[in-house]
């Protein structure tokens, strides 16, 4: 895991912070909000100004919802909400110039409510699966919420993808959002209070960038990540199956009947998990009992932040390129959908019409000792930069 020092992080986001006076009266809803910032607000009648714009989304536990719209130079717009951190579209030109999003989500907070599989959500404590929902730290034991048969997966019955988060900071120039959470001790079973800080930034390169950061004051797991399913066709009812993917990995982690890992790290050559050269998706998917759905072990070295996978679509003439600070990426192919959740305007989004990349820590490591470890310790900084953008190639 990778920790820097993150002191003055909030400081200087804090510095260059302009409210958004929406319709709601640029309510961020806590005390530690751009409220206090200073700045020129945001054109609120025009969301499709560059800068972010704030609107009323909802409530949810007696919380007020927003949804923030983060448009860039290019015209290019990202909308989050406050609910789940939650990614709702990401509006870009294909290659003929018409723009869709590249991401599933709903135009309305109820579809979030329902709880779909963690459409474009701020995924923690754990992103991923705990086995059993067990583990042991310190020499003491914890029982963690199991909501995925007898497993633990994505932070639990309601994970970070299911509250209200409080937005700490907008920021017009380079539109950007900081959310904060504070996960209180003993919530779904994990140790420790933790404060969660990520920041949603949109470049005028296309790129967004999210960036998390967390204390603790108990050791406790920490494996945070997005869990947007992207379809750069921009159109639901086409399949992701033509989808070109490159992962930058010469080993995953196979796992068992529950997908937990086993333990193993296996060279991918010579099996369908061998991405190391663009594929296309559906080319092998039929030889993977299920579709995919693991862990690649990434070839990174180091900290920094670098290019580990790219995803093209030849039709639309997008390709998405996924950077990260993490050791692992879950490529999940969107096997568990099944047409029975639609979208806002009705269409069933069925299996393989989107895929996540979920850049994390690997699955289960709580109980892996031979994995990277996600225990994050009193008094250590949480940080981990995960990027995606978009290249149009015409
Ligand atoms: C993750 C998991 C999948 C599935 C989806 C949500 O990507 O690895 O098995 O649970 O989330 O449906």
């Amino acid at each position: 895991m990778k920790k820097v020092v993150m002191s003055t992080a909030l400081g200087f986001l804090m510095a260059g912070v302009f409210t958004s006076c929406g319709n709601n009266g640029g309510s961020t809803g806590g005390s530690n909000s751009g409220d206090s910032a200073t700045g020129t607000a945001t054109d609120t009648a025009n969301a499709s100004t560059p800068g972010i714009h704030q609107a009323d989304w909802g409530e949810s536990d007696g919380k007020k919802v927003y949804l923030y719209t983060l448009t860039n130079n290019n015209g290019v717009q990202v909308k989050i909400s406050n609910y789940g951190g939650t990614i709702t579209s990401w509006v870009t030109p294909d290659k003929t110039g018409s723009k869709s999003s590249i991401v599933l989500g709903f135009n309305e907070l109820a579809g979030y409510l329902a709880h779909p599989p963690y459409f474009g959500a701020t995924v923690g404590r754990y992103g991923n699966r705990i086995a059993k929902g067990k583990f042991t730290l310190n020499g003491k034991e914890y029982t963690l919420a199991t909501n995925d048969g007898q497993n633990h997966l994505h932070g639990g019955k309601k994970g970070f993808d299911k509250v209200v988060w409080e937005a700490a900071a907008l920021k017009n120039d380079q539109p950007s959002l900081t959310l904060n959470y504070t996960s209180v001790d003993g919530e779904e079973g994990y140790p420790g209070n933790l404060r969660v800080t990520v920041t949603f930034t949109l470049t005028n390169d296309n790129e967004l960038n999210i960036d998390y950061n967390a204390e603790t004051d108990k050791a406790t797991p920490v494996n945070l990540t997005n869990h947007s399913y992207f379809n750069l066709t921009g159109d639901i009812t086409n399949t992701i199956l033509d989808h070109s993917l490159m992962i930058d990995a010469d080993k995953y982690t196979p796992v068992d009947s529950t997908l937990i890992p086993t333990g193993q790290l296996q060279p991918v050559k010579g099996t369908p998990f061998d991405f190391t050269k663009a594929t296309k998706v559906g080319a092998r998917i039929e030889q993977v009992k299920g579709g995919y759905d693991h862990n690649w072990v990434l070839n990174r070295k180091g900290n920094d932040l670098q290019m580990v996978a790219t995803l093209s679509d030849e039709k639309s003439g997008r390709t998405l390129q996924v950077y990260t600070t993490e050791p692992g990426l879950q490529f999940y192919s969107g096997n568990f959908l099944n047409g029975s959740i639609k979208t806002s305007d009705g269409k069933p989004i069925n299996q393989h019409t989107a895929m996540c990349l979920e850049t994390q820590h690997f699955p289960n490591s709580p109980n892996q000792p031979n994995f990277p470890t996600t225990i994050l310790q009193p008094g250590q900084k949480y940080h981990t930069t995960t990027k995606y953008k978009v290249i149009l190639n015409k």
